[in-house]
């Protein structure tokens, strides 16, 4: 019995490789499996020349949006202005878990990648921002970056290479919103975590009003690989057919399914495949009903869309939703889908920093109706205007934490209106019209 479960001989573990194994988490554990030479090249190798290799790798970014790695680093030119490279390891999306078992088991995996990323983009300093609640993963990086200080991988003269590289690690203070970049830019400058409008975007004016890469923590983690074995080994992983999804991908898997946890395998694998040969399927007995397969913010799946899907960012659109994160919530045929959707848009409705008034009020609208439905006493009414709010909440705020909250009611209403209306009382399906004659009661 390895980490938390066996690793199932479908994976493909290149990140996750060490998870289980706490010889990995110290520094010279660290070095006996082949740590910090990736970064030791990659200082003696011109920042522009790291940046192509990462553009040719087709590496995009984990945190989400899966925007391309190479490209948001060949924004940085040596302009002479002071760069700086942040992290994101604030993870608080719902079923999201990957970068937190990357901090606790390869700590120094993320420093490596972090301190590369920073060289190849020109900076000098770089800030890891972690989620407040991560405790261990909180402790277990700061350990390791004060174990590179004292080797001196870090520091002025990193690695002997006449370069500076500083890393200062940041802990949060449990908002969700400060996962979005300029909240995190924002927070770290000791001001409230409020998302920036944009333009200007990072690259441009970011952390400290300076050029700025934000990054997510897998993908920073990613980056040493590429460095070690070549962009057209990272190519390598994924399907023949589809060149814009390569590479392995850590998906965390939560809910019903009778193997949870953490699973690496390369993109384009087909979810069916990982959903029952992986994850075990639904717990005995019972059926999958419906999965969000990339954390909360995107699209509901019904079974038998989950099934036809293909793990990678095109693959997921195909079937109406999105890779997102790569947290895997697996509802069986026990779960009642409005109770579920009316708890993901109280956590959206909580952590709304209500700088827009869509957002602001949107998120606690249609909280109070999926709530009222959910108690049995909606009306029919309800679900046009759940539509109607949840039309107008998306596509034009500041982030889109306000269309995240929209879209498990859009994509919940299409696929398990039933289960809605079978929640509305027969006696307040129709509208009450004003001074309106109804029908004496029998
Ligand atoms: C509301 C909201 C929350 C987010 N939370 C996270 C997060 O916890 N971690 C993360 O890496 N990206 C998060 N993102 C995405 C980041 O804004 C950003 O796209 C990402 O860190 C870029 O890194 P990548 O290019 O490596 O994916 C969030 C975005 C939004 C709108
Ligand atoms: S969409 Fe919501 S969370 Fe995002 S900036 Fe606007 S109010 Fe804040």
């Amino acid at each position: 019995m390895g980490y938390p479960h066996p690793a199932h001989p479908r994976e493909t573990p290149i990140l996750s490789r060490h998870f289980g194994d706490p010889g990995a988490r110290s520094l010279e554990g660290w070095r006996e499996r082949g740590g910090y030479e990736a970064l030791r090249q990659a200082l003696a190798t011109d920042p522009q020349q790291l940046q192509a290799v990462v553009k040719d790798s087709g590496l995009r970014g984990r945190g989400g949006a899966g925007f391309p790695t190479g490209m948001k680093w060949s924004f940085m030119k040596p302009d002479g202005k002071v760069h700086y490279l942040c992290c994101n390891a604030d993870e608080s999306e719902p079923g999201t878990f990957k970068d937190r078992e990357i901090m606790r088991w390869t700590p120094h995996a993320l420093v490596e990648g972090v301190a590369l990323a920073a060289h190849a983009i020109y900076a000098e300093t770089a800030y890891i921002y972690i989620r407040g609640e991560f405790t261990e993963p909180y402790a277990r990086v700061s350990r390791a970056v004060e174990e590179a200080y004292a080797a001196g991988i870090l520091g002025a003269d990193a690695m002997g290479s006449g370069r500076r590289v500083d890393v200062h690690v940041h802990r949060g203070a449990g908002a969700y919103i400060c996962g979005e970049e300029t909240a995190l830019m924002n927070s770290l400058e000791g001001r409230r975590g409020n998302p920036r409008i944009k333009p200007p975007f990072p690259a441009v004016a970011g952390l400290f009003g300076q050029p700025t890469t934000i990054n997510n923590v897998e993908t920073l983690t990613a980056v040493p690989h590429i460095i070690r074995h070549g962009a057209e080994w990272y190519r390598q992983h994924g399907r023949p057919d589809n060149p814009k999804s390569v590479g392995t991908k850590l998906f965390s898997v939560c809910g019903n399914v009778s193997r949870p946890g953490l699973y690496e395998v390369p993109l384009g694998f087909p979810f069916r495949d990982f959903l029952y040969d992986v994850c075990g399927g639904a717990p005995s007995g019972r059926e999958i009903k419906a999965v969000i397969p990339g954390g909360s913010s995107v699209p509901i799946l019904t079974r038998e869309e989950a099934e036809g899907a293909l793990m990678d960012y095109e693959g997921f659109v195909a079937a109406g939703t999105m890779l997102g994160s790569g947290g895997v919530i697996v509802f069986d045929d026990r779960q009642d889908m409005v109770r579920q959707i009316a708890r993901l848009t109280r956590f959206y409705a909580h952590e709304s920093c209500a700088q827009c008034t869509q957002c602001r009020e949107g998120t606690a609208w249609i909280t109070r109706i999926m709530e009222r439905i959910r108690d049995g006493e909606g009306t029919a009414e309800d679900l046009d205007t759940l539509v109607s709010i949840s039309e107008n909440m998306s596509g034009k705020t500041i982030c889109v934490l306000s269309d995240s909250c929209a879209t498990p009611v859009l994509s919940g209403l299409k696929k398990f209106r039933h289960e809605f209306e079978a929640r509305i009382a027969p006696s307040r399906s129709t509208v009450a019209v004003p001074g309106a004659l109804r029908a004496p009661a029998a």
